[in-house]
Formats: structure tokens, C-alpha cells, sequence
């Protein structure tokens, strides 16, 4: 079997469901050691887990609010003691995917929800970058690729301001940092989901028939379409990729 992360550490926030678990199971069917962030499931992070030992690939689960300081700190800590220490003070791709989205009027936004948006979606992006380009830089060699959104390069509908703005700073973030760590072995990159089939975005939701006439292909997209974006980039082939948001989206930006 062909396994191009064998003996990488990869660290997969919000993994426990959605795009996320699906990148974790794909990374780990590529060879790496995967950790399993979630926030607020147990288990559902062990059922992730479990399917991935099963099909006979490393992965461990590692409870973190990362919209946190202190969640970020002790992710980072887990980190070092998974799988029994092997990977202590590395950590070769780091896929940024918690995300969190507020539907409605910008007016009539809730009490705390720029909070909520940009300390999860981009706050903890840059900090989890940083602490990765850090130990990344060490070895000459890593991965950063941030799940951004098809709202962070256009916006076909109103009532998604403070979401759009988050994701549009995922996106100037990750072309920019791009430009501090190519020549380190590091290249930083974005996948931009359209519609796709999750809790977050489900597809009978109220939005769902617009979302779908916007896109070319004429339907959401699977959480195994955005991993497999996810696993181009993290390829150690994929090194002459950096700074780019590729939109995987049905062709909804083109
Ligand atoms: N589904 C879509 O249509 C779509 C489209 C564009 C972008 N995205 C982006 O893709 C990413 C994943 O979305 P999804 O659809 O799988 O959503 P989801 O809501 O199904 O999953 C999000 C995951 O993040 C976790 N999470 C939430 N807060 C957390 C925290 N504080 N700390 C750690 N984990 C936390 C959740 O537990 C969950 O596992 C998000 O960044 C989202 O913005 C999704």
C-alpha cells in the first residue's frame, strides 16, 4: 500500500464529525499518526478512532476547546505524549478545521458571536500555526493547510457577514504566512469547501436548493471530497504548492 505520511505526526482539530473526521481518517490511510481533536464528544472521537485502528491506521483522541488559550496549550501537550511520546516536540501537519457558523441578519446578531467566530475560526488558526511553524521549522519540513470556505472568496447570500469576515481572514492569513515559511520546508495552505453534506451544512437544511443552484455540479459536495484536497496538499509531493485556497466547491466560485 502506498503510505506518503508514514511516521508524520498529523493534528486535526474538530475532527470528531463532519470534514474533519473524514481528513483523519484519510490522512491516516496515508500512513500518519492522527490526532483526533474534539471539543464536547467523547464518544464520538473514540468512534472515529476506532474505525480508524480498524481499518489499520494510528489515531488517538485528544479532548481540546481550541477557541482557547488554555485548550490550545494542552492539545499541544497531548500532542507531544500520544502515541507512547514518539512524536514529542514535532508536529508535521496540522490541518486547522474547527469552524463554527451563526446563520442570520447581521442586525440581529447574539451577544458574543464575533467571539465565537473569531476565536475559533480565526484566532485559533493563527495560534495553532504558530506553535506548528515553530516545531515545523526545526525539521525542515511541514504541512499547515487551513478549511477555510467557498464565504471566503465570495458571498451568495446575506445573512453570513461575521462568518464571511472569519473565513476571509483565513484566507489572507494563509496566503500570507505562505510567504514567511516556504523557504523553511513549510508550505501553508487552504481548502475551501462549498455546501457540503455535515451538521454544520446539512443538506435538506432551509438554504440547501439555492446553495445547490449556485454550484455547476448540481449538488452538495461529501466530506471525503474535501479530505482528499486535504491529502493532495499534505503529500510530500505537494511541495511546490504554497499560499493557495483551492476551492472545492462543485464550481460555485468559477
Ligand atoms: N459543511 C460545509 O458546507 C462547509 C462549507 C465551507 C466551510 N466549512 C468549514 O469546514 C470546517 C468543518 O465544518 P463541518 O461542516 O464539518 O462542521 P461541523 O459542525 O459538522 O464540525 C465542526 C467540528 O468542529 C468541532 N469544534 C467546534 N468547536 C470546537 C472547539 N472550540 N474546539 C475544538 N473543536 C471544535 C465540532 O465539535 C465539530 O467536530 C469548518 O471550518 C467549516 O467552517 C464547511
Amino acid at each position: 500500500m502506498n503510505q506518503p505520511l508514514t511516521n508524520k505526526l498529523a493534528l486535526v482539530t474538530g475532527s470528531s464529525r463532519g470534514i474533519g473526521a473524514a481528513i483523519a481518517a484519510r490522512l491516516a490511510a496515508d500512513g500518519a499518526s492522527v490526532i483526533v481533536n474534539y471539543a464536547a464528544s467523547p464518544q464520538r472521537a473514540a468512534a472515529v478512532v476506532d474505525a480508524i485502528r480498524k481499518d489499520g491506521g494510528a489515531a488517538e483522541a485528544v479532548q481540546a476547546d481550541v477557541s482557547t488559550a488554555e485548550g490550545r496549550k494542552a492539545l499541544i501537550a497531548a500532542s507531544d505524549q500520544a502515541f507512547g511520546g514518539k512524536f514529542d516536540g514535532r508536529l508535521d501537519i496540522l490541518v486547522n478545521n474547527a469552524g463554527t457558523v451563526e446563520f442570520g441578519p447581521f442586525l440581529e446578531a447574539k451577544e458574543g458571536a464575533y467571539e465565537r467566530h473569531f476565536d475559533l475560526n480565526v484566532r485559533a488558526v493563527m495560534e495553532l500555526s504558530h506553535e506548528a511553524a515553530k516545531r515545523m521549522s526545526k525539521v525542515g519540513w511541514g504541512r499547515i493547510i487551513n478549511i477555510g470556505s467557498a464565504f471566503g472568496e465570495g458571498v451568495p447570500l446575506p445573512g453570513v457577514a461575521i462568518y464571511v469576515g472569519s473565513k476571509f481572514a483565513v484566507n489572507g492569513f494563509t496566503r500570507a504566512l505562505s510567504r514567511e515559511l516556504g523557504a523553511l520546508g513549510i508550505t501553508v495552505n487552504g481548502v475551501q469547501p462549498g455546501p457540503v453534506n455535515t451538521e454544520m451544512s446539512p443538506e435538506d437544511g432551509p438554504h440547501a436548493p439555492l446553495m445547490i443552484s449556485r454550484t455547476s455540479v448540481g449538488r452538495f459536495g461529501r466530506v471525503h471530497e474535501i479530505a482528499h484536497a486535504v491529502a493532495f496538499l499534505a503529500h510530500p509531493h505537494a511541495a511546490f504548492v504554497n499560499g493557495e485556497n483551492i476551492n472545492v466547491d462543485g464550481g460555485w466560485l468559477a
